[in-house]
């Protein structure tokens, strides 16, 4: 029997739930949540609200389940050191420990170690703890440029020259907004053209490679408004994307092996979890905008339904080291999510309002995320609401699937009509080619 535990209870972890429920195998699922999400609660044998950022309270829950597996999807458990105190009782886990996860939790740390071993991808880059050499460094950078807090900050920590710092003066403003804050930051060049997400199941030697997905970081149509998680996603039937070269996925594959790789030279133990390298097709090849430690959200709800192998036997290898034993294959289907989102996020959301999703056609496609039950009723709970998922032979197919879908969904909430049409990809494919020549 496998008891496996999953913690966080977004709209990923309900992906993750759903790929673990797929499995023939006999099986307890067992939920650590930070809120009530009823597509979870449906699935697990329990879902229980609690802290999952205390790593004393999630071993005490592992310990009262029983579980032998633990699955981490957030960030802030991994930053905590769940992963080494899940492992330390006992519980075989899918996450990478908290020195490991260094490689999304500082920005610094990633930076110096592609420099140190010697991996291509990395940007001219400078780390500053206060003003000093902050002006001379603009200078030498010019006007691409991007200055990134070094911690976790939900995707906001981050300021990029041209979308959110129109000018040094602004782009000092932020850096001394930083210092101020008693944190450590990053200056480093911009890169110019297309970013795509590539994650890679890794036991700490081996890895396996996820189909390619683009993201959609701002708020509004036209990739316009404050950065967010994510408003939804895309990936191809042939696992790559439209404005991609066969090259610029053996280059990305390749940066997140030789990653793994100096990781484990580094700490002498591997990196076992979900390798998610944020990268940027260029002019001049695919370079790292950043990792991350876990599954993307929205980009696991792309991945993980098109998954045609065990995802228990998976998870099993990871933890195992025998992922080179395991055959990982996913369908050639293409997918679009897109993500419904409280008005007013992400500054000032919407909260506690009743949502209605009973006119979705496809509840296989529905993935709850922020959302709580109140007095019996389905409401919003202030961030990313609830993500919906088509899967057809095209994109432009399961973009007008996903659209469908999520425009049934009644309640104060508005998402991206724009992700995934023809129209938004076209100009990916051409601004692409425009940078090559
Ligand atoms: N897709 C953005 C993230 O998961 O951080």
């Amino acid at each position: 029997m496998n008891k496996i535990l999953v913690i966080g209870s977004g709209a990923r972890e309900h992906a993750i739930v759903r790929a673990l429920d797929r499995s023939p195998q006999e099986k307890e699922i067992y939920c650590l949540a930070s809120n009530m999400n009823p597509g979870i609660a449906e699935l697990c044998d329990e879902l229980t609200v609690g802290n999952i950022n205390d790593p004393a309270f999630v071993v005490s829950y592992a310990k009262e389940t029983g579980a032998a597996l633990a699955i981490i999807g957030p960030e802030n458990p991994l930053a905590n050191g769940v992963a080494d105190e899940l492992w330390n009782a006992g519980v075989k886990t899918v996450g990478p420990k908290k020195d490991l996860a260094q490689l999304e939790t500082s920005k610094a740390f990633t930076r110096d170690l592609l420099k140190e071993y010697d991996i291509p991808g990395g940007p001219k880059y400078q780390t500053f703890d206060s003003m000093s050499g902050v002006v001379e460094f603009l200078n030498e950078l010019g006007e691409n440029y991007v200055v990134k807090f070094d911690g976790l900050m939900g995707g906001k920590g981050v300021k990029v020259s041209g979308d959110h710092l129109h000018s040094h003066h602004e782009a000092i403003a932020y850096c001394k907004e930083l210092v101020e804050k008693g944190g450590e930051f990053v200056i480093e060049e911009k890169f110019i053209g297309q970013e795509f997400s590539l994650m890679s199941f890794c036991d700490g030697n081996s890895l396996k490679h996820m189909p390619a997905v683009q993201d959609h970081k701002r708020a509004y149509e036209g990739d316009t408004g404050p950065n967010t998680g994510g408003m939804g996603t895309y990936s191809d039937a042939n696992h790559s994307l439209p404005f991609l070269q066969e090259s610029d996925i053996t280059e990305a594959h390749a940066i997140n092996l030789a990653t793994a790789k100096a990781l484990k030279d580094k700490f002498g133990e591997g990196y076992k979890g979900i390798l998610y390298g944020g990268f940027m097709a260029t002019a001049n090849g695919v370079k790292l905008v950043e990792y991350n430690a876990r599954f993307g959200d929205p980009e696991a709800m792309n991945v993980l339904p098109l998954l045609a192998s065990d995802f228990i036997d998976i998870c099993n290898a990871i933890a195992d080291g025998t992922l080179d034993q395991v055959d990982v294959q996913f369908a050639n289907k293409a997918t679009v999510c897109k993500y419904a989102v409280p008005e007013g996020y992400p500054d000032s959301p919407v909260k506690n309002k009743p949502i209605d999703v009973s006119k979705i056609e496809n509840p296989d496609g529905l993935f709850y995320a922020s959302v709580d039950i109140k007095d019996g009723q389905l409401v919003e709970a202030g961030s990313r609401t609830a993500a919906i998922v088509g899967i057809a032979d095209s994109i432009s197919e399961s973009e007008k699937f996903a659209e469908k879908e999520i425009s049934s969904v009644s309640g104060p909430l508005f998402h991206r009509k724009d992700i995934g049409t023809d129209e938004v990809i076209q100009k990916r494919i051409d601004h692409m080619s425009e940078l090559r020549g």
